[in-house]
């Protein structure tokens, strides 16, 4: 059996280790999206585990040069439908079409699921539309002309682990916090620290690595409610990961300027069940300008702000000399504060693309 996971940009690398480690056969590598193959049990393992993935898929069908609407169409029929739907659910019919002949969002949509009804009107099928029904997500990915017919199985995106009920009004992307900590290199049994902690999202998911906690805490998935894999695999699965838990205690500190924000991370680390092992503190970072610090720091400074433009650079000048003053650091930070680099000397700092929402940023590492 063939999967997908689509993942944030320039995160592949971190997703297809990730694949490995759950025994995935790795297939294939292309920009944001993952190729892999293996058996069932793959969907439930996946899923409970993908810290940097997006959406996990099921591969449907996969054809080159599709260039008309009526091979698509025939494309599409020729699925098995039959193995995938175990009652009448509503479909969702998603297309992202790059650099393909075919392109007309409503027209791919609405031939898709034509040609999903006429494969089962044998069958006196009809679309159920009832919309308290799970949706079967169907996504039709165009690219350079090779189609790829994607069921989603997740539901929603993976990033979305559910311990952030409340949170700061541009909190980063859970996946893309469980990224960076993975590229800072941390070693687990160091002290972490994240200076500007927003929503606490970076040392929430620092201490789930740390501690080996599977992400999936507070979530359900498509393909339990549409029943695509048998609920015992699933509970195999889910007990399996509770069990791979550490007990080992790490040193994670997460401090924010605003009492308010700390409230919430507390609160969120709550809900994630690592609320007693973050110390979270309200504290100014420049706080930090006169103590000797030696651990791994990653951080997510504001980069837009109600701040105006001097202070911003203030605040980085700032950061920098945190990093300057402390050659043990290992320090990074993300942001999309560009400007940064005509702050800093050059060679003093390596730097790696990332999207942030879609937004662009930079992780920038201070150079030892
Ligand atoms: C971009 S947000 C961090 C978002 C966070 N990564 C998340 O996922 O929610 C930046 C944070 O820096 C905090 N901040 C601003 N100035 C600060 C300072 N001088 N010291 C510490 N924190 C500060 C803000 O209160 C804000 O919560």
């Amino acid at each position: 059996m063939k999967f997908v996971l689509s993942t944030i940009a320039w995160v592949e690398s971190i997703a297809k280790k990730e694949i490995e480690k759950i025994w995935g056969k790795i297939e294939e590598t292309i920009d944001r999206l993952v190729t892999f193959s293996w058996e069932i049990e793959l969907i439930p393992r996946i899923n409970i585990w993908s810290r940097v993935g997006n959406k996990a898929y099921i591969l449907l069908s996969e054809k080159d040069n599709v260039k008309t609407f009526d091979e698509l169409f025939d494309a599409v029929k020729d699925i098995s439908w039959k193995s995938y739907f175990k009652k009448d659910f509503p479909i969702v019919v998603k297309t992202n079409s790059t650099r393909s002949e075919l392109f007309a969002e409503r027209t791919i949509q609405s031939l898709t699921k034509k040609a999903i009804i006429k494969s089962r009107v044998w069958e006196n099928w009809i679309v159920n539309e009832d919309e308290s029904l799970e949706k079967m997500e169907i996504l039709i990915l165009l690219i350079d002309n090779k189609l790829r017919v994607l069921l989603n199985t997740s539901g929603d995106a993976l990033h979305m682990r559910g311990y952030r009920q409340k949170a700061w009004e541009a909190p980063i992307k859970e996946s893309l916090a469980a990224a960076l900590v993975l590229l800072s290199g941390w070693k687990f049994k160091e002290p972490f620290y994240d200076v500007f902690c927003g929503s606490g999202t970076i040392a929430i998911e620092a201490l789930m690595l740390a501690k080996n906690i599977a992400p999936w805490i507070k979530r359900s998935f498509a393909f339990e409610k549409l029943g695509l894999v048998s609920p015992e695999i699933t509970q195999k699965e889910r007990d399996d990961a509770r069990k791979k838990v550490y007990s080992w205690e790490y040193t994670i500190r997460a401090s924010d300027i605003d009492p308010e924000m700390i409230e919430l991370c507390q609160e969120n680390a709550r809900l994630a069940w690592v609320g007693w092992e973050i110390n979270f503190e309200v504290k100014d970072f420049k706080e930090y300008l006169d103590k000797e610090i030696s651990w791994t720091l990653v951080s997510n400074p504001p980069y837009w702000e109600r701040l105006k433009d001097e202070n911003l650079k203030s605040m980085y000048n700032s950061i920098d000399k945190l990093f300057r003053l402390n050659p043990k650091l290992n320090g990074w930070i993300i942001s999309s504060f560009m400007e940064f680099d005509d702050l800093i000397k050059k060679d003093t700092y390596k730097k790696r693309k990332l999207y942030n929402w879609g937004e662009k940023c930079y992780f920038w590492k201070k150079n030892i």
